[in-house]
């Protein structure tokens, strides 16, 4: 099975080939980088597809700085939807599977959600960000029937994200390392998620050709910002530094959902269970170590 992985240098990219490379089914995939296929140029994604033969193709690229969105969404709605469309063209003319990833802020403008979200919820995002992916969604499922959306939130891996190689979890290492107080917002609730265990997930659903839709990916339970950067400094046995604030004390140019925690039951159900998240920040943190 030919794998085409685009987004291969972020954070969930590189932590999928790694998992491959470890898996003893160990699938070839090709990873154009973004040089060769810049999503940013839609008209070109048709005729720099044209040649290249895929079964799966695998979609782990966005444009998620939240706040740059909420000022250019115009590139945000480019990379995040227009261009997932047209990929989705490309796997319907190849008559090949998508396996695209969006996310838990397409969700956030229903105040009133305090249990984890499913697929059937209502989507209402509280920003531009949540907006484009939710457009991505919407057009890359009217263009192609063959295709997975995996909504994924808050991922830690190991190196971090493309642009910033950071996560939460390292920002919040780094902060402590600095020996002082800070503070973090006890106001927004979601399911922190290694992208270790996404990329061991999307590996599993593969052996589930029929599998189609919506589903959401995240380690199971929720846990606020502050909840998560409390246990973070508790298994990396560092002092707690933190004291809890409202998301009123940071101004960002775009807002953040107050409640976007998934309920993976349904993913679970399909291709198999996912740890708990502070399993998989217990496993973050000692692999980390090793690197
Ligand atoms: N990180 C999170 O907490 C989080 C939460 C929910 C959902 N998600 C979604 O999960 C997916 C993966 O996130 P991640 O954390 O792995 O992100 P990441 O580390 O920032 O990686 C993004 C990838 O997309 C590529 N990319 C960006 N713009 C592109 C363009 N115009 N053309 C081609 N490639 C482009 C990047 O290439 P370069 O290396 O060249 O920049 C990189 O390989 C994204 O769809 C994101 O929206 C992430």
């Amino acid at each position: 099975m030919k794998i085409l992985l685009l987004g291969s240098t972020g954070q969930l990219g590189r932590s999928i080939l790694r998992t491959n490379a470890l898996s003893p089914a160990h699938h070839d995939i090709l990873t154009p980088s973004r040089q060769k296929l810049d999503l940013v140029r839609i008209d070109e994604i048709s005729s720099d597809l044209k040649n290249v033969s895929f079964d799966i193709l695998i979609n782990c690229t966005g444009f998620h700085d939240v706040d740059r969105v909420e000022l250019e969404p115009e590139l945000g709605f480019r990379v995040n939807a227009y261009a997932v469309q047209e990929l989705a063209r490309a796997c319907a003319r190849q008559k090949a599977r998508m396996i695209h990833i969006s996310t838990d802020f397409v969700f956030g403008g229903d105040e009133s959600n305090s249990t984890p979200l499913t697929e059937t919820d209502p989507v209402v995002p509280v920003n531009a960000y949540g907006t484009t992916k939710f457009l991505g969604e919407r057009l890359a499922s009217c263009t192609h029937q063959n295709i997975v959306i995996l909504r994924v939130a808050s991922l830690f891996g190991l190196g971090g994200m493309s642009q910033t190689q950071s996560n939460f979890v390292e920002a919040v290492l780094a902060q402590a390392g600095e020996g002082r107080e800070f503070r973090v917002v006890d106001d927004q609730t979601a399911s922190p998620t290694s992208a270790e265990d996404v990329a061991s997930a999307i590996l599993a659903l593969m052996r589930y050709d029929s599998v189609s839709g919506i589903y959401h990916l995240v380690n199971s339970g929720l846990t606020t910002k502050f909840g998560f950067a409390q246990e973070i400094l508790r298994q990396a046995k560092l002092p707690d530094l933190i004291k809890p604030c409202a998301s009123t004390e940071f101004a960002t140019p775009a807002k953040r959902p107050k409640f976007s925690a998934l309920d993976n039951q349904q993913f679970c159900s399909t291709v198999g269970d996912i740890p708990p998240w502070q399993d998989a920040l217990t496993r973050y943190l000692s692999a980390r170590c090793l690197t």
